[in-house]
């Protein structure tokens, strides 16, 4: 294809501009106008950085009937999701070479960019370290759709020795599976209660282990969908005394609702780490306006409608996330809160830097032409039937928000063009 000109939008910090691509990368940003491109009038139009989620279930394989690599990026890009990175609680679950092919092959559908994240159990130290091309390593201390856990403190900082070994960080689900085991025996199994069984408690002492682990071994830990209040203090504490390869991970949903949804939600809001209390929300909003926070994470975890609407112990956690994540923060830069520029940084800039991309996450000459292009001002309101996840259920059904994508390019292309997909795939990301 020719060069583009995305014609007369703006950027994060309001200054109107041009941007002209040329193979698949950004050549030129600013006033002048360039001839014989393909232009693109994005007049009234914000243009950002693509979304990179480092926290994708995309499924496929043998739970396509979830998800498939084809619906979770159409779901991407509907979203301002350019680029996904997969969790390996997948069947086959990606913890060895063979099924890290396996998945490798199933992601070319992906007109998203992509990467792996590669689980690690209490014994696979040699296939970890004979991974190639992933983006990190995933650690489950608690199940949650997972099948394996790894919680013992000395099984953990053996896995943050290989991954500083590796020079990759180490994604981690911070809850502690004896803890809710624990608590499992103490309250009644209904949605009511999930907050109570899979207790903050049990999160909380997960992500005290995993800071003072952090501090022993050096390792980047990547602290996945922090929830609670005492949690974020932590991580603020260990910060501020200097602990730099440690970053935390929040979600729209553990930022914007709490369990008081579930009257309404049902299990369509049961989701791991639970949705907390409305101080956590707060406290957590506070972590993202005081940099605490490093990045936003989907979470995106699809299941069948049909196992969501079974009984609540039999219901699986989780529920669809690419296609509100942006819209729902966005509401952060209407309420004054932050400023469009430090969103961008939040879900674009600081995956890319703390997961090493390679020319991705920023608007700048050289990089990727991945981009969204966004009209902020548009109000929407969720309804699940929408989606293209194959996940059509959302605790976050019928809210109204305001900031719509319009538009997604991924490496030049365009993708998604106001509700109207292109089938060009993806490339896998490359790391520094
Ligand atoms: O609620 C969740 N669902 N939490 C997780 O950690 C896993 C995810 C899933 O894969 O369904
Ligand atoms: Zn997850």
């Amino acid at each position: 294809m020719g060069n583009i000109l995305l014609k007369n939008g703006r950027l994060p910090d309001g200054q109107t501009c041009n941007i002209m691509i040329e193979d698949e990368r950004i050549a030129y940003i600013g006033s002048s106008f360039i001839k014989n491109c393909l232009e693109i009038d994005c007049t009234g139009y914000h243009f950002l950085p693509g979304i990179i989620d480092v926290h994708t279930h995309i499924r496929d394989m043998d739970l396509s009937y979830k998800e498939d690599w084809f619906s979770a990026s159409q779901a991407a890009v509907a979203g301002g999701v350019t680029t996904v990175c997969d969790m390996p609680n997948t069947r086959p679950a990606t913890f060895d070479e063979a099924s890290l092919k396996v998945k490798k092959d199933a992601a070319k559908k992906s007109i998203a960019n992509y990467s792996y994240n590669f689980g690690v159990t209490e014994s696979n130290e040699k296939e970890i370290k004979s991974a190639a091309s992933i983006n990190a390593l995933k650690m489950f201390m608690a199940e949650s759709s997972s099948g394996y856990v790894v919680e013992q403190p000395e099984v953990v900082k053996k896995v943050l020795q290989i991954a500083k070994e590796i020079n990759k960080p180490v994604i981690v689900h911070s809850e502690l599976q004896t803890c809710v085991e624990a608590f499992e025996k103490k309250y009644q199994a209904t949605i009511g209660n999930h907050n109570k069984i899979r207790n903050p408690q049990c999160a909380i002492k997960a992500t005290e282990l995993l800071i003072k682990l952090a501090a022993q071994t050096g390792a980047k830990v990547y602290l996945a969908h922090i929830s609670t209040e005492q949690e974020i203090e932590m991580i603020r504490q260990a910060k501020n005394a200097g602990l730099d390869n440690l970053f935390c991970e929040i979600t729209p949903h553990h930022l914007f609702i709490n369990e008081d949804v579930l009257k309404v939600a049902g299990n369509f809001g049961k989701v791991n780490p639970p949705l907390r209390s409305k101080s956590d929300n707060n406290a957590l909003e506070w972590a993202i306006i005081n940099g605490i926070a490093d990045t936003i994470g989907t979470d995106h975890a699809p299941h069948s409608l049909e196992e969501k609407q079974k009984e609540y112990v039999k219901a699986p956690s989780g529920f669809p996330g690419l296609e509100t994540s942006f819209a729902l923060m966005l509401q952060l830069v209407h309420s004054g809160k932050i400023t469009l520029t430090k969103l961008t940084e939040i879900m674009s800039e600081n995956p890319a830097h703390i997961f090493n991309f390679k020319d991705r996450g920023m608007l700048q000459i050289g990089k990727y032409a991945d981009i969204a292009i966004v009209d902020l001002n548009e109000e929407w309101r969720v309804d699940p039937k929408e989606f293209r996840t194959k996940a059509k259920y959302s605790p976050f059904s019928g809210m109204n928000l305001k900031g719509k994508v319009k538009m997604t390019l991924v490496n030049g292309n365009l993708v998604y063009n106001h509700g109207k997909i292109t089938d060009i795939k993806g490339k896998e990301v490359e790391f520094n």
